[in-house]
């Protein structure tokens, strides 16, 4: 059991919901997403400094519409509503909401009216804050008091001091609110009374003690794929249990350039990491299942498939491993589907679970923490900057960034103009807001004319997005000289390529991969 102070976020089902969590763990306090559903004897046990009510689809007065016994408000635990959350709050402590004449929508001039406010210290009187509703507050309940007010949303805010319970029609964990962060942080750290235990080093001593004392004697298998979130749990766990884990690296073929020397350099022998490394070189295996294969998800499939039987025959050579040990991290947690939140788009990753391989039990050290956090372990841990800061990279690789049938040829195609896009941005530093950056190759031939030559071929579009959740994405703008020296080096050092792409679709309604 978790002796962090906590900080309970009821889910009703609101798209911001790991928002909220996140934003909490950055004020170093620990907080967990919960269904609306769990037992008001479970957050008793649970004995949470603070709640907070999440925004939610719904409208309080619908039928069956997602609610919580009124009990709650009188645990004298200090409860913030947001959104659905605030509506929830008002409806059932006796005040009024009704549907609003205008939906309000995106950036709103909110006025905070009362200055006092503990939710608002230091906040300025008249700042912007992100709205998203239909419904509105018009009665708060009795005993409290408006706190803010929009032109078209009169009780923005509320609270009742008294009881702790506070609630903002407005969403402060998103950053389109100026002031939202402070806010949250007031909350949490004042109103609830938190110090503010939630440390990546204490994390990581504590959670190897908790992986030795679960594993005892025992040996685990970790599936690397060089990753952040595999590497640091790799590492976490060689903490722990030193050589009785082995990490089965498959190079299936599709990596970036260097890739696979880049892992082994880490985890390989004379690595930084400690622990049994095997690397399987199973690129021809790959290539041969991809063969004339042209149709995104069967190549997906095919790639997952084909790691999984790779990673299974490993597993029976290496015999008698009771632990799995797994990089799943918080958002996949919440992801897979807590409750009514919209299921996001489910991503094979084929560093995942072979569910038909035989373990006793499986291990997944980083579930509970978000992506930075993973990132502030690792660094704890020892791992470079480089390794730690790497961009996500899809399961699987290179094969959704190659339109069409993959082929060795287009492989290395692709892996060298890559190589060279992310070289030259990062030493133009126009990398540094960026959430992901590649380049993908067409499965376009052009002619184009190079020395006196006429050439036919391939066209490479280079991608680049600014993104937090990798949910929505927006094209990166990127200095033009920038480009045209990629463009440049590409088309003269990469064979098989005479042009060049750069793709300004966000996301929606483009997706960041290319298939
Ligand atoms: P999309 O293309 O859906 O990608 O906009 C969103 C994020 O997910 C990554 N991605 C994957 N990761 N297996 C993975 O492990 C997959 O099949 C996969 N497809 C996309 C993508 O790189 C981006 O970060």
């Amino acid at each position: 059991m978790r002796k962090n102070e906590l900080i309970l976020v009821l889910d009703f089902g609101g798209q911001y919901n790991q928002l909220i969590a996140r934003r909490v763990r950055e004020c170093s306090v620990y907080a967990e997403v919960h269904p609306c559903t769990i037992s008001i004897d479970k957050i008793r046990e649970l004995s949470p400094k603070g709640i907070i009510l999440t925004g939610g689809p719904e409208s309080v007065y619908k039928e069956n519409a997602l609610t919580y016994d009124r009990e709650l408000f009188n645990l004298g635990v200090p409860i913030l509503g947001i959104c659905y959350g605030s509506q929830l709050m008002a409806h059932l402590l006796g005040g009024r909401v009704e549907k609003a004449d205008t939906s309000e929508y995106g950036h709103t001039e909110v006025t905070v009216e009362d200055k006092s406010s503990k939710l608002f210290a230091e906040v300025s009187k008249n700042t912007v804050c992100w709205m998203s509703h239909t419904d509105r507050i018009t009665q708060a309940p009795e005993g409290f008091s408006v706190t803010a007010s929009t032109a078209n949303c009169p009780v923005a805010a509320m609270e009742n001091a008294a009881r702790k319970l506070y609630a903002t029609q407005f969403h402060p964990e998103v950053a389109h609110t100026a002031e939202g962060a402070k806010m949250i942080r007031n909350f949490v750290r004042n109103i609830c009374a938190t110090k503010g235990d939630w440390q990546m080093g204490a994390f990581a001593k504590e959670e190897a003690e908790r992986l030795k004392a679960k594993i005892g004697d025992g040996k685990a298998l970790c599936a690397l794929s060089g990753g952040v979130d595999s590497s640091v749990a790799a590492t976490l766990l060689s903490k722990a249990i030193g050589k009785r884990l082995t990490c089965v690296f498959v190079d299936h073929g599709l990596l970036r350039k260097n890739e696979g020397d880049e892992v082994e350099a880490v985890f390989g022998k004379n690595g930084i990491v400690d622990v049994n490394f095997i690397r399987i070189n199973a690129k021809d295996r790959f290539y041969a299942k991809l063969k004339g294969v042209t149709e995104p998800e069967k190549k997906r499939k095919i790639i997952g498939e084909e790691f999984i039987r790779v990673f299974e025959e490993e597993a029976k050579k290496i015999g008698k491993v009771d632990f799995l040990a797994q990089g799943t991290i918080y958002p996949d947690v919440i992801e897979s589907g807590l409750n009514k939140s919209a299921v996001i788009k489910s991503h094979h990753n084929v560093g995942g679970l072979p569910d038909f391989v035989d373990f006793k039990e499986i291990v997944e050290p980083l579930r509970l923490l978000f992506k930075d956090e993973v990132r502030a372990v690792g660094r704890e841990l020892g791992l470079s900057d480089a390794l730690v800061n790497r961009q996500p990279f899809p399961g699987p690789g290179l094969g959704i960034r190659i339109i069409g049938e993959v082929t060795e040829e287009k492989v290395k195609i692709v892996q060298d103009a890559d190589a060279i896009y992310r070289e030259e941005l990062e030493k133009a530093g126009a990398h540094k807001n960026l959430g992901q950056y590649f380049a993908a190759l067409t499965n376009m031939r052009s002619v184009g004319v190079m020395g006196d030559g006429r050439t036919y071929d391939y066209a490479v579009a280079l991608r680049a997005v600014e993104t937090g959740d990798f949910m929505t994405a927006k094209s990166a703008y990127l200095p033009w000289e920038v480009l045209a020296k990629v463009t440049t080096r590409i088309v003269n050092e990469v064979k098989g390529v005479n042009r060049v792409f750069y793709d300004c679709t966000g996301k929606p309604p483009g997706t960041i991969e290319f298939e």
